[in-house]
């Protein structure tokens, strides 16, 4: 029988959508699946025909992030490996980008977000950004952009407790733009895409470049966070907490 691919990827029209298709592990995301988006994303800037792309993730979640199996077998963090090159091609992404989001967004899950122009969220999600809870440190340049976004107190009790958060308290901060039930996901962000459509495309790239033209400095501290991450992933504190998730499960 013919597995599934882990990331689905169909065009409708102006409209690329990406889903995260992993369900019985949470989305849970592999080094392969990090390639995926990554194509997924390229094929996009190349398709003159697409204006926006929405990611998502099938079943009750978005992602449970990072999967810790393969952080487990990892030794550090080179600049081209998997997860680096779909953050780089994230973060320079030239089109409209939309979240939408439910169930578990834990991780890359919480921090790819802050790259988004539009995120939706369903009353249910539960955001947050564990990796102090497993000794290592942010990434995604979220060390630049939380605290840009949410102010650095904020930013830094999310990141130094790495407790979850609700999507009422992701509305507060601004980091979803907005929440509803879970059934009106598809018909909010539909409604969101069918006003974008309306514009002028060369005019919202334009507009989104000059919106992101302060975040210059991105992939500099990409860079930066991939060195102390590729080091926290070779200590052994983070092999103890990542085992002792999974011994949790048992
Ligand atoms: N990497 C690998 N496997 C993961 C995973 C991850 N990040 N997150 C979840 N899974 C797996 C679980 O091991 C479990 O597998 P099993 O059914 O074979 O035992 C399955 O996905 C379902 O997860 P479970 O924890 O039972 O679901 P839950 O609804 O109780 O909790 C989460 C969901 C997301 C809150 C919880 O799974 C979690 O905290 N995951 C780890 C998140 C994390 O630390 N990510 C890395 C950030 S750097």
């Amino acid at each position: 029988m013919m597995t599934e691919p882990h990331i689905l990827v169909t065009q409708e029209g102006p409209l690329l959508s990406i889903r995260i298709n992993r369900p019985d592990k949470k989305n849970a995301l592999t080094n392969e699946m990090y390639d995926g988006l990554t194509e997924a994303l390229l094929r996009a800037c190349e398709n003159d025909q697409i204006i926006a792309v929405k990611l998502e993730g099938v079943g009750d979640c978005f992602t449970a992030g990072n999967d810790l199996i393969d952080f487990l077998s990892m030794e550090g963090l080179s600049p081209t490996a998997s997860a680096p090159r779909f953050l780089k091609a994230l973060a320079s992404f030239p089109k409209i980008l939309m979240a939408v989001v439910q169930g578990a967004a834990v991780g890359i899950g919480t921090t790819l977000l802050l790259h988004c122009d539009f995120v939706i969220a369903a009353n249910n999600t539960r955001f947050q950004l564990p990796f102090i809870n497993l000794a290592l440190v942010p990434e995604a340049a979220s060390s630049l952009l939380l605290p840009a976004r949410i102010g650095y107190l904020r930013a830094a009790e999310l990141l130094l407790f790495g407790e979850p958060f609700s999507a009422e308290t992701a509305l507060q901060l601004g980091i979803v733009n907005r929440i509803v039930e879970q059934a009106d996901l598809e018909a909010c962000s539909g409604d969101i895409l069918n006003k974008l459509f309306k514009k002028d495309p060369a005019a919202l790239f334009e507009t989104k470049r000059l919106l992101k033209l302060q975040l210059i400095d991105v992939e500099e501290r990409m860079k930066e966070e991939f060195k102390a991450f590729g080091t926290r992933l070779a200590a052994p504190a983070f092999k103890t907490m990542a085992e002792a998730f999974f011994q949790s499960k048992k």
